[in-house]
């Protein structure tokens, strides 16, 4: 239940920035806060990151800079500046592909788990 819950999190995650790189071709920066929204720090979103990273070491540090580095596309978005914009995202982009390459869900039984290559 969890892992579902997770990845349904996750789609959202990818919708958030398919919104943020479409409001950003558009040099719509409200838009581009809005959907930042999605993404970014509350303590909701903490506690959850929390639950989830309950028994995983790092996950639930790696979830919180995410989340922080989130709050900055919002932040250049302020300034109005496009390129600002690309750059935060492109480096709140790095932290998925980080804890995409760190950690996968245990979904399948255990002797094809151990057997999983490991990056
Ligand atoms: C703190 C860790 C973490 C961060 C940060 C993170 N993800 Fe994930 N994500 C995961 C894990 C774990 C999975 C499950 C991988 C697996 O199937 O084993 C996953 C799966 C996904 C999936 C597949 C969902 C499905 O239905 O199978 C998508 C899409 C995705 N992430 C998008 C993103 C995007 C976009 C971001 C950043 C904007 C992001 N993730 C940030 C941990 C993370």
């Amino acid at each position: 239940m969890m892992a579902h819950h997770q990845k349904q999190n996750m789609r959202d995650h990818l919708e958030a920035v398919q919104q943020i790189t479409a409001a950003v071709a558009r040099s719509d920066f409200e838009a581009v806060a809005t959907a930042v929204k999605r993404i970014g720090y509350s303590e909701q979103m903490g506690r959850m990151c929390e639950h989830m990273g309950s028994a995983t070491p790092g996950f639930t540090e790696l979830a919180l800079e995410f989340h922080h580095r989130a709050d900055t596309i919002a932040t250049a978005a302020q300034s109005r500046d496009p390129s600002a914009v690309s750059a935060a995202l492109a480096e709140t982009l790095s932290t998925c592909t980080t804890c995409h390459a760190r950690f996968k869900q245990q979904i399948v039984d255990e002797a094809t788990w151990a057997a999983l290559p490991r990056r």
